[in-house]
């Protein structure tokens, strides 16, 4: 990598930022490009998110990534934001338009680009159980709500959680005609709910802990999609036990995939080279 006097600027906001595998996958596919940028981390501290996101607009930085814990402080700072952004209530991707800066959420198309292209699942008119409610779960039932999906069943350890996302939602789902439904961890042994599902989506953090939701899969439909976005290890525990009952699996490392790639063609207007980005992460994630 050559850095000159054109060198355009990109980055990561977060806090801590060390774990992140961004940088990695976007200097992978900014070099495949022969785009004169480059992408760094920022670790950026609390009481200075306010200071930071100023100093894109002072250095001509041309856009960033934002991770946790900023996605929805961020928001504030910004001159503008995308629709779907706004409808999520959290913003992972600032462009840099001459000084004005306009927040976009990567996320959850991410996760609909890797449910069609690496799973070959599209999600219009399906019913859909997701597992957890926490930020994660928020952007992917946006995408789902936005592409279609007719019913929804999110199921939670903490019930209030779920309910506050379909509240969150309850106008979008009107207009659209779709239903949320909300349900205990105990509904992942229901047969009922379970063999009515077209895809279940593992949105939880229990795999930092080496837990794992407690579907039995055996009371799934045969052709269901089992999902997770967690991708580390991009084999979790939840889904070897959903390939060992025979079920479709599609892991984590997609959603990170597409959601830097519609970033980069947010920054830089080009098409992102998908498999190139794929495979920094494979060879860094040993797969
Ligand atoms: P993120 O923003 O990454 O989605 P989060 O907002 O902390 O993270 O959400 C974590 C999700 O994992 C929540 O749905 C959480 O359940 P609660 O809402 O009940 O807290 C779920 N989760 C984490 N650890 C869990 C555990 N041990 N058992 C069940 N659910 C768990």
């Amino acid at each position: 990598m050559k850095i000159t006097g054109e060198t355009k600027v990109i980055g990561i906001f977060g806090y801590p930022v060390s774990h992140t595998l961004s940088p990695l996958m976007q200097n992978a596919a900014l070099e495949a490009l022969g785009l004169n940028y480059i992408y760094v981390p920022f670790e950026v501290r609390p009481e200075s998110l306010e200071f930071a996101v100023n100093g894109i607009r002072a250095l001509g930085v041309s856009g960033v990534n934002v991770t946790v814990p900023y996605k929805e402080s961020v928001m504030k700072f910004l001159d503008e934001i995308d629709e779907s952004a706004g409808l999520i209530g959290a913003v992972n991707t600032i462009l840099n338009k001459n000084g004005r800066l306009k927040g976009y959420n990567t996320d959850s198309p991410g996760y609909i680009r890797s449910l069609h292209e690496d799973a070959g699942f599209d999600p219009k008119g399906k019913t859909i159980l997701v597992v957890g409610a926490g930020g994660g779960a928020r952007g992917i039932i946006a995408g789902l709500l936005l592409n279609g999906t007719s019913e929804i069943v999110i199921a939670n350890r903490t019930i209030e959680k779920a309910e506050e996302i379909k509240v969150n939602y309850a106008k979008i789902c009107r207009r659209k005609h779709i239903q949320i439904k909300t349900a205990p961890l105990s509904y992942l042994n229901d047969p009922q709910i379970l063999s009515s599902v077209d895809l279940i989506v593992n949105t939880t953090s229990m795999g930092l802990e080496g837990g794992f939701p407690d579907v039995d899969f055996s009371l799934t439909s045969r052709n269901v999609l089992i999902s997770d976005i967690a991708y580390k290890p991009p084999l979790t525990q939840f889904l070897k036990k959903a390939q060992g009952a025979g079920r479709k699996i599609s892991g984590g490392l997609g959603m990170l995939v597409y959601q830097g790639a519609i970033s980069l063609e947010i920054w830089t207007g080009r098409k992102a080279p998908v498999e190139v980005m794929k495979n920094s992460l494979k060879i860094f994630l040993n797969e």
